[in-house]
């Protein structure tokens, strides 16, 4: 790496950022593409989250993710939120552009992005969703968009299932929209794609899973956006019934490259090498 005066600073900030992988993976792509530019991570508290924005304005970063606490209360110190991270109801990139700071969201995009690379089509299927978290949201809202036919949500917590179906059904009046409790699991068979959004199976607790993949006919689709472990022991038992599979990797280095189109332009030719990513992402995770 060669920094230099004109180098320029890209960052994530959130609490805790431990272990984030976003550095690995967006200074591969600078330097990959000779871009005169440098990621790295600061942990912000909340309190000091505004004063730290304001400092970004003076020094002219240009761009910026966000995590875990702030992709919520962040939206209220930027100068302007883009359409899909409005509907999304959280920001996690950021660019500052004509002294302004503007909020967007790439999650959702970076998991259909998966689905579409893997050749998976989405319009007009209908779709399980386990867990109503901020990962839940982003997945769910961003399937809505792309044309799904039928969202269910399940979760532990009933209440905010409900919450997120009645968000979805209300903003997409033709798509059915059903929730239950994560229990109840088996009384929906009939779907083209599941997505596990809890966060059962990450490490540590690598050998728990949400539901019995069982249930469902080997034609299903099996996605979890956990990424540590790399394949979750539910992505491994759809495996093992030779379902197709998608694991979070695959989200969270699509929503890092969304994050680049947005900061460089979605014109700008970046070379991007997914496998390769992946490939020393492995050792940082496992
Ligand atoms: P994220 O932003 O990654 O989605 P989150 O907002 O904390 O994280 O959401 C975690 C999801 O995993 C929630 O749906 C949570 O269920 P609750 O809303 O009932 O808390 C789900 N989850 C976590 N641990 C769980 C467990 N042991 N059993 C069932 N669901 C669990």
């Amino acid at each position: 790496m060669n920094i230099n005066w004109n180098t320029e600073l890209y960052c994530l900030i959130g609490d805790p950022i431990e272990k984030s992988l976003s550095p690995e993976i967006h200074n591969y792509i600078f330097n990959i593409n000779n871009m005169n530019c440098n990621y790295m991570c600061f942990n912000v508290e909340d309190n000091n989250l505004k004063q730290v924005l304001d400092t970004f304005k003076i020094l002219g970063i240009k761009g910026f993710n966000v995590t875990i606490p702030h992709k919520i209360h962040i939206m209220k110190y930027l100068d302007d939120i883009d359409e899909e991270a409005k509907l999304l109801g959280a920001v996690n990139t950021v660019k500052y552009v004509n002294g302004k700071l503007m909020g967007y969201n790439t999650d959702g995009a970076g998991f259909v992005k998966s689905l579409v690379d893997s050749g998976i089509s989405i319009k007009g299927k209908k779709i399980l969703i386990l867990g109503a978290g901020g990962g839940s949201h982003a997945v769910s809202v961003k399937l809505a968009q792309s044309g799904v036919k039928k969202i269910i949500i399940l979760n532990r917590t009933i209440e905010k299932s409900k919450q997120l179906a009645y968000n979805i059904s209300n903003k997409f009046k033709n798509i059915a929209v059903e929730y239950d409790d994560l229990k109840s699991f088996s009384k929906y068979t009939d779907v083209d794609i599941v997505v596990n959004c809890t966060s059962i199976g990450m490490y540590p607790d690598t050998d728990e899973v949400p539901i019995d993949i069982s249930i469902f006919s080997n034609k299903t689709v099996v996605c979890d956006i956990i990424y540590k472990p790399i394949k979750t022991k539910f992505l491994k038992n759809a495996e093992k019934k030779n379902m197709k599979i998608i694991g979070g990797m695959d989200m969270l280095i699509n929503q890092a490259i969304l994050s680049q189109k947005i900061w460089f332009s979605v014109d700008k030719n970046i070379a991007i090498n997914i496998d390769e990513i992946k490939g020393f992402l492995h050792y940082s995770v496992e």
